[in-house]
């Protein structure tokens, strides 16, 4: 039976995208059941409607303070009878309580080979610190921003005259192979 998967997104989507054709093949052992964004124009929220799959806004500026904003999201992946939440370019820091409760459970992918580069503009810090490779990350969500168990990674070079921009566009090609891998065996291995 496919697991139940949940993404949360805040824009594009080209990871959700990447999730949804990879959980088209029979043998996938997860499905994307629902996804959502906290914002209402993020066009990820396009291609899931196009997949057909189950969209839903919650509006941060709207559900207010945070611990209302998480709420809603919880009652909608427990409704849905989510099983797994992946975040994907979701620019929302999760409170260590709505970790907890999906403890384990929770997984991200980040544009930086972690440890190194944590938080926002990671391929201009890649450049900055004279990095030679780089690459992108899926790991296990702890209560810690960009921290936990590392599930995957893949590398790229970090050419001599790349800008931030091209940097993530080369990064962003492994994520969509990277993404749907971990998922892949992250499913697969999941106790019921
Ligand atoms: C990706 O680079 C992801 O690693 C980062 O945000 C970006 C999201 O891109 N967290 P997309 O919305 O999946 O196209």
């Amino acid at each position: 039976m496919k697991r139940r998967v949940a993404v949360l997104i805040s824009g594009s989507g080209s990871n959700l995208q990447a999730l949804i054709d990879a959980s088209g093949s029979t043998d996938y052992p997860a499905e994307i059941s629902l996804a959502i964004s906290n914002r209402p124009d993020a066009f990820g929220l396009t291609r899931a409607a196009a997949a057909g799959i189950t969209t839903l806004v919650v509006d941060h500026k709207i559900h207010q303070p945070r611990r209302a904003f998480e709420e809603q999201i919880d009652q909608a992946l427990r409704q849905a009878e989510i099983e797994i939440v992946c975040l994907a370019g979701f620019m929302r820091i999760l409170t260590s309580d709505f970790v907890q409760r999906w403890e384990g459970r929770i997984l991200n992918i980040h544009p930086s080979l972690l440890p190194a580069f944590k938080g926002l503009n990671v391929q201009q810090q890649a450049l900055d610190a004279g990095a030679k490779v780089s690459g992108c990350t899926v790991h296990i969500v702890t209560a810690d921003l960009d921290d936990g168990p590392i599930l995957g990674q893949a590398t790229v070079p970090v050419e001599q005259d790349d800008t931030a921009r091209t940097l993530a566009a080369r990064i962003l090609k492994k994520e969509h192979k990277l993404y749907p891998d971990c998922l892949r065996a992250f499913a697969a291995q999941l106790e019921p």
